[in-house]
């Protein structure tokens, strides 16, 4: 293997290890074991490894350990794609933009654990900082793809202003964003929902979100069709490419709707959810392949 095969097993590595690490914060709020720590960040109940009392500490700790090693195998990659590549490069500056990424979820992450965003709380504050952290969690998945792209395909593509069918691409991956946040936002209801501490009728806010999940299947369901059609335009152009990961985006959409009404019909089984969760990571790193692909266009060598 050359450096080059290795530091893309590396990164494959870390765009794996941080879905797992997006579906530990997804088990945090389900269990709703966000103040497992108490109210002390980076350190968990006042230490850095804290005395196990209890399942929501065990939660909390194992989410931001998963979360100090992403940031370790961060440094790493820092240091290997710029010895390996030089600061000129677009992968070193796909790097940096990453990590600038990786530190706003984490500070993100900090925000909801000190301003007490967690657990049973039902504020407009939560609501928002949800949203955007799913957001940043979506663009720092997407921005792993980017240096993986560029790792690999520097040599032979270059991105193409003149691409026509550009806006296609785009809206698909604003469907995305919109379908994965109002799942999230569903995620939340639920959690207050069949919480002990909250009383829905009586917590307006909860009130409204629990009153609005029927939000999230719907624009689904629509955001599939709007997203195939999409792709479908993508792939009418004579010089279409990949078309592999459009069939994966395909099956993944089928499935995704499979799983979402059986989280419905089952009242939302963390199990269900990861699956849920996982789909939701893996349609969007198909689609920022598929898109990356298609926006760029191959460079000419000359013989
Ligand atoms: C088609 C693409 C879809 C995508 C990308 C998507 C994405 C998501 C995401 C990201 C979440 C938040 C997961 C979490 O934080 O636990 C979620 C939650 C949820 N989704 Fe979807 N979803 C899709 C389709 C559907 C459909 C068709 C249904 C139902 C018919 C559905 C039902 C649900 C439910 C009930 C939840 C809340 C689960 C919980 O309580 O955690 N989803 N979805």
């Amino acid at each position: 293997m050359t450096h080059l095969t290795y530091f893309r097993s590396y990164v494959w590595g870390l765009l794996i290890f941080t879905v797992a690490v997006i579906i530990s914060g997804d088990i945090v709020q389900s269990t709703e074991s966000g103040a497992g720590c108490g109210d002390s960040w980076p350190k968990c109940e006042g230490s850095l490894v804290p005395a196990i009392e209890n399942i929501h500490t065990a939660i909390e700790f194992i989410h931001r350990a998963l979360t100090s090693v992403l940031s370790v195998g961060y440094l790493g990659l820092l240091a290997w794609s710029y010895l390996l590549f030089g600061r000129r490069h677009l992968v070193w500056q796909s790097v940096l933009f990453s990590s600038f990424v990786l530190l706003l979820e984490i500070l993100i992450g900090a925000a909801l654990v000190f301003f007490g965003w967690v657990e049973d709380d039902a504020s407009w504050g939560r609501v928002i900082v949800d949203s955007l952290h799913v957001v940043n969690t979506l663009i720092l998945l997407a921005s792993l793809v980017v240096i993986l792209f560029w790792a690999s395909e520097s040599e032979n593509r270059s991105i193409s202003k003149e691409y026509s069918r550009g806006r296609f691409l785009i809206a698909a991956i604003g469907v995305v964003m919109v379908i994965t946040i109002t799942g999230t936002l569903n995620s939340l209801a639920d959690t207050l929902y069949f919480s002990d501490q909250v009383i829905v009728e009586e917590t307006p806010i909860a009130q409204l979100l629990v009153s609005v999940r029927a939000v999230h299947p719907l624009i689904a369901i629509i955001g599939a069709f709007l997203i195939v059609g999409s792709i479908y335009m993508v792939m009418e152009d004579p010089k279409a490419t990949y078309s592999g990961l459009a069939f994966g985006i395909f099956g993944i959409l089928f499935l995704q709707v499979i799983v979402g009404i059986l989280n419905i019909a089952l009242l939302t089984p963390v199990e269900i959810q990861i699956i849920h969760l996982s789909l939701a990571d893996a349609l969007w790193v198909l689609l920022i392949f598929f898109s990356l692909y298609n926006y760029s266009s191959e460079k000419h060598t000359t013989t």
